[in-house]
């Protein structure tokens, strides 16, 4: 797949002036020569953005996300390297940014259009699209510097959208408007990248560019530090660099995969595979996995759920005392039931493995296997048995 937009060794400064307020005699008998520090905003930053895709931005405040949405948007000139892109852009960066504030919204509306190369009839036929979308038709004659920050988000996504881009920058902005314009704007972006239009996003809310994007570039410092797959660069983001559980955040933990469960293998009484157990017999459940590498004291852990979604029963190794060493390659692991006490009918297993402290999960199968249980001779209504059997005293 080929990329939509490639950095390649960007670095960009900005130039902090000082004496600003220097006398003019001052400023004559320096000569020329301004004096200033340069800040490297970005530093030698590489990395591609596929077609397509959602990408999100993340890191720190001024960590240079803006800068590099800036530069990509061409407002900004990199002093070093270059961005190539492919596809009309459109972008929505920082509050107002494109905007006049003496024109009306229609006004503004034109001139962005223009902006971003429309001409006037294809504005025309998108303009009620805009204004509908944005919300705010009542205000679209006002100047826009009366415009509440609300209000000039919601134009400017309005606009960004409505431009048939095929690459759509979003910095932080969509913060800033009410929750059904965020949920609007979320839903509008899911379905751009539905339509194979490629997204890049800056934002902190975590969860939710978890939730969007497919890869992350994590910048630190005018460094990229890291770029993948969303999860795990904000993973690394939560974990190494804030020391935050993802799970505070909402965010389920990660699986980290050293071992891998197969699947299950019922075995009866003889010893031998019986796949279709009736209710009462004597089994024993062989969890097969595959270790990548020797892991110490995992838990291992099953639930059984019958076939309308009612959790029977659960168990794991901890709780059991079980403490076990997985040495690399396959193995498997057996769960002993003298009887199989649940009622006839099929069943899904699933099965998981944590680390020792049974906090971050190592594999976890939702449905790792399912199974029927036959009638018997030992009859039972709801979900379990107890097993019980009646005697008569007389
Ligand atoms: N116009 C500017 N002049 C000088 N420094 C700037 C300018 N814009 C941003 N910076 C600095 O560059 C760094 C990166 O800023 P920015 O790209 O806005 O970061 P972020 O969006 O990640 O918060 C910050 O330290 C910021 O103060
Ligand atoms: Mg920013």
């Amino acid at each position: 797949m080929s990329a939509a937009i490639t950095v390649d060794h960007v670095t960009k400064r900005y130039r902090l002036y000082h004496e600003r307020n220097q006398s003019v005699k001052a400023a004559i008998m320096r000569g020329r020569r301004a004096r200033y520090d340069e800040f490297l905003a970005l530093d030698d930053v590489s990395f591609e953005i596929r077609e397509g895709i959602a990408f999100g931005l993340i890191g720190e405040n001024g960590s240079g996300k803006s800068t590099m949405l800036k530069c990509m948007a061409r407002i900004l000139r990199t002093d070093a390297g270059s961005i190539t892109t492919r596809g009309k852009l459109s972008a929505l960066l920082e509050l107002g940014a494109g905007f006049h504030p003496e024109l009306s919204g229609r006004e503004n509306v034109y001139l962005n259009g223009a902006i971003l190369g429309l001409s006037r009839r294809e504005i025309d036929q998108r303009f009620d699209a805009i204004v509908d979308f944005s919300g705010i038709e009542q205000f679209i004659d006002a100047p826009v510097k009366n415009y509440s920050s609300g209000m000039y988000v919601r134009l400017g996504f309005a606009v960004a959208i409505n431009v048939d881009p095929e690459i759509l920058l979003i910095d932080e902005v969509l913060a800033v408007g009410d929750q059904e314009f965020q949920n609007k704007c979320t839903d509008k972006i899911a379905s751009m990248r539905r339509e194979g239009r490629t997204i890049v996003v800056v934002s902190h809310a975590l969860p939710s560019v978890r939730a969007l994007c497919d890869e992350v570039a994590l910048l630190e410092h005018g460094h990229l530090i890291r770029t993948g797959p969303a999860e795990d660069v904000i993973d690394h983001y939560l974990t190494e660099i804030l020391s935050i559980d993802p799970a505070e955040l909402g965010i389920p933990r990660r699986a980290t995969g050293e071992i891998h469960l197969d699947g299950v293998e019922i075995i009866g009484a003889d010893g031998r595979p019986r796949p279709e157990p009736t209710i009462g017999d004597a089994v024993t459940l062989r969890f097969h996995f595959t270790a990548r590498e020797r892991v110490v004291e995992p838990v291992f852990g099953m639930s059984f759920t019958s076939s309308d979604g009612v959790l029977v029963t659960g168990c794991n190794t901890m709780t059991s005392g079980i403490r076990m060493v997985v040495e690399p390659g396959p193995g498997h692991l057996d769960l002993e039931i003298p009887r199989l006490l649940v009622a006839p009918g099929r069943y899904h297993i699933t099965g998981t493995v944590y680390d020792r402290e049974h906090t971050t999960p190592i594999h976890e199968v939702g449905d790792l296997h399912a199974f029927h249980v036959a009638e018997g001779t030992l009859r039972t209504s709801g979900i379990t048995s107890l097993g019980g059997t009646w005697r008569a005293d007389a």
